[in-house]
């Protein structure tokens, strides 16, 4: 028997999946106020889902929504919350899962940027509130979504990490810290909840055009010497398209990722080939 396919994951072979393939499906999406999350949400809107949108920018959450077609926001709901605060992602996925208590998937994009220099001289400060926001965060949001996806009899879950979760990179070390615990986070899920119809897997995007991309740009001296030790890496050119990362993840939401759970997919252009 596959696994994953709940009665809100529509089930069924790679050659039955045409048109909108989540139809029938809810879906929580986390850091969908902006950049990879929001084109996620987007995307699992367009192939028929239920999406339910969590961040802790509430204005930005109600503008993208407020944006959408009449049809769209009727299958759309926002939740605000900080994901490195346990209670306030309890009562967030409470939410997300609607009254019929149930979610058939889980997105977790939500995540802060990390340039902050190397060991000696990154803030304790810094270090904590990357590894909350970005691995604990993770952590909170699928702990919580748990019991809502076996409601559902199983569903998915897709975790957000980075090539720098897979890879080395110059003066962010909490970030790559955290990516890579959410690799083997994921991992630890894939194995625990395969039983149960719930299959966990796990994107590592490289340099992506979002606002986060932007805005390490800005950190002078570092990003320059690690654009400049990187220059080349994305075989295909780069950034990519938050909607190129978006298409990864819906496959794996969909019914023909119904026989992968634990993997680790780098969608980076190339980078961590190079
Ligand atoms: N853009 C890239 O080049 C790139 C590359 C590799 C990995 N990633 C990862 O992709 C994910 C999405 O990044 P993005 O580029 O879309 O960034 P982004 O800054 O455009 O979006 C991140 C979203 O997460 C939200 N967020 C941040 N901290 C939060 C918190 N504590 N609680 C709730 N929401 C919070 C922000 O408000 C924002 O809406 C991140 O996990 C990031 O590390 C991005």
């Amino acid at each position: 028997m596959r696994t994953g396919s709940s009665d809100s994951t529509p089930a069924g072979s790679g050659s039955q999946a045409r048109g909108p393939f989540l139809t029938g499906s809810r879906v929580l999406v986390t850091g969908a106020a902006s950049g990879i999350g929001q084109a996620v949400a987007a995307r699992c809107l367009a192939e028929g889902a239920e999406v339910a949108v969590l961040d802790r920018d509430a204005p930005g959450l109600r503008r993208w929504i407020a944006g959408l077609s009449p049809a769209e926001q009727a299958r759309a709901t926002a939740v605000a919350a900080d994901v490195a605060d346990p209670p306030q992602v309890r009562a967030a996925v409470m939410e997300a899962a609607g009254a019929a208590g149930r979610l058939g998937g889980v997105v977790t994009a939500a995540g802060i940027g990390g340039y902050t220099g190397d060991v000696g001289q990154i803030a304790e400060e810094e270090w904590n509130r990357t590894l909350a926001v970005n691995l604990s965060g993770t952590f909170h949001v699928c702990r919580e979504a748990l019991s809502f996806l076996r409601a559902g009899g199983g569903g998915r879950i897709v975790t957000v990490s980075s090539q720098y979760g897979l890879v080395g990179g110059a003066g962010s070390p909490a970030y790559q810290a955290a990516k890579a615990g959410v690799i083997g986070l994921t991992r630890a899920m894939a194995v625990d909840h395969a039983p149960e119809g719930i299959l966990a897997n796990c994107v590592c995007p490289g340099p992506v055009d979002t606002p986060m991309l932007r805005a390490s740009s800005g950190h002078g001296e570092l990003t320059r010497r690690e654009a400049a030790r990187t220059a080349g890496r994305v075989l295909l050119g780069g950034p990519g398209r938050p909607e190129d990362i978006a298409g990864l993840i819906a496959f794996l939401l969909g019914p023909e990722a119904a026989f992968l759970t634990g993997a680790v997919l780098p969608c980076d252009g190339g980078w961590t080939a190079s």
